[in-house]
């Protein structure tokens, strides 16, 4: 529709610089350009090198995607960026571009939290949320499982990971196993050829007492200890280690605990609508026994193509668009980032 608001996205807050634009829900760009292969050395994102590639990117990705969505700069109604949480140096760059860009073309300014993008973003393929639905965020720094009404105003944690996020046990587990980073997509490629039922990995607070206080939580770092001592004692013992039927079953461990919680929080609030986002939801395993157990609890699952579900600039436009569409008011030109912004803030400032 024509009258929808056009929304430019901007996300900084880790290694990829995205721009993304798009007309209500519609998505019309989504340009993503990555420092990856910058710290895949250090086996592990560098911020001043993160920072320093948003820079070098940031026009050249933004001039990408307005050809890509036929736009100029004064067609935008609003612009969206991502100012928390993530790595100070590298959201900087990104707000800083958004309030340069706010000015010239006489838009208004919104401040948005990056993980509530990551839920947002669901818009664009498969239109707004129904409202309740439980989301499972799962992304390299944050895993929790939310209760989301208007996306614009409300989100409610119902549980977080107590130590690691589920992508950071990715990334971990493929070190120890000698794979490449980010180690989610190693481990999703390689398990493809490893037995998951091979080794039974712990599932972390599932046990009986952990019901009552930590029922929506996660933990990941026991898990990591036990595939690393499985490992080193297999190589201590002069064994062969075969990687792919690790990597299988360690992912199995984690998309068993993540897809049992989230199935369990919609059933304990009546809530029949569950969203999967961050970058972990593109694992191919995840989404398979997602799929799955939803179909058999009856519960509906949206989970975004697996190029949506890492970081890019149209979750923060999704996001942007669902703010102005509610009528909340945007914040002035200066805006501050806040690298450990709470989940359950949308709009920062
Ligand atoms: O959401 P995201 O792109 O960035 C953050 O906000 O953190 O998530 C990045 C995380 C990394 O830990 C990466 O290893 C993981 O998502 N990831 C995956 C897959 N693709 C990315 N984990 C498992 N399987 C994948 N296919
Ligand atoms: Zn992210």
């Amino acid at each position: 529709m024509p009258d929808e608001p056009l929304v430019l996205g901007i996300e900084t807050s880790c290694d990829e610089t995205g721009i993304g634009i798009v007309r209500g829900t519609t998505l019309l760009a989504d340009e993503v350009a990555s420092s990856v292969a910058e710290h895949a050395r250090f086996g592990g994102v560098v911020p001043e090198v993160a920072s320093r590639a948003h820079l070098e990117a940031m026009l050249p990705t933004l001039d990408r995607a307005c050809r890509s969505a036929r736009v100029t700069l004064a067609d935008i109604d609003a612009i969206a960026v991502t100012a928390g949480p993530g790595l100070a140096g590298a959201l900087l760059v990104g707000t800083s571009a958004a309030q340069a860009l706010a000015w010239a073309a006489e838009a208004p300014l919104y401040p948005v939290n990056h993980l509530a993008a990551h839920v947002a973003v669901d818009r664009l393929e498969h239109g707004p949320l129904p409202e309740p639905a439980v989301a499972l965020l799962v992304s390299g720094g944050h895993t929790s499982l939310l209760l989301v009404g208007d996306i614009a105003e409300h989100v409610e944690p119902l549980g977080s990971t107590l130590d690691d996020a589920a992508g950071e046990a990715f990334d971990k587990v493929a070190r120890l196993l000698g794979l490449g980073f980010p180690g989610g997509p190693e481990i999703d490629r390689i398990a493809l050829d490893g037995n998951p039922t091979s080794v039974a990995f712990p599932r972390g607070l599932t046990a009986a007492k952990d019901r009552q206080h930590h029922r929506f939580d996660f933990s990941f770092s026991g898990l990591k200890t036990s595939v690393a001592r499985w490992v080193e004692a297999r190589r201590a013992a002069g064994d062969q280690v075969d990687v792919a039927a690790v990597a299988a079953s360690f992912q199995e461990a984690v998309v068993d605990v993540l897809t049992a919680k989230a199935i369990d929080a919609c059933q304990d609030l009546g809530v029949s609508d569950l969203m999967i986002g961050g970058g972990v939801a593109a694992n191919s395993r995840l989404r398979a026994l997602a799929a799955d157990r939803c179909q058999r609890a009856g519960v509906r699952l949206r989970i975004p193509r697996p190029g949506l579900c890492t970081d890019n600039g149209a979750m923060v436009a999704a996001l942007g668009s669902a703010l102005v569409s509610a009528g909340i008011a945007p914040v002035g030109l200066g805006i501050e980032v806040d690298s450990s912004a709470p989940v359950d803030r949308v709009l920062l400032g």
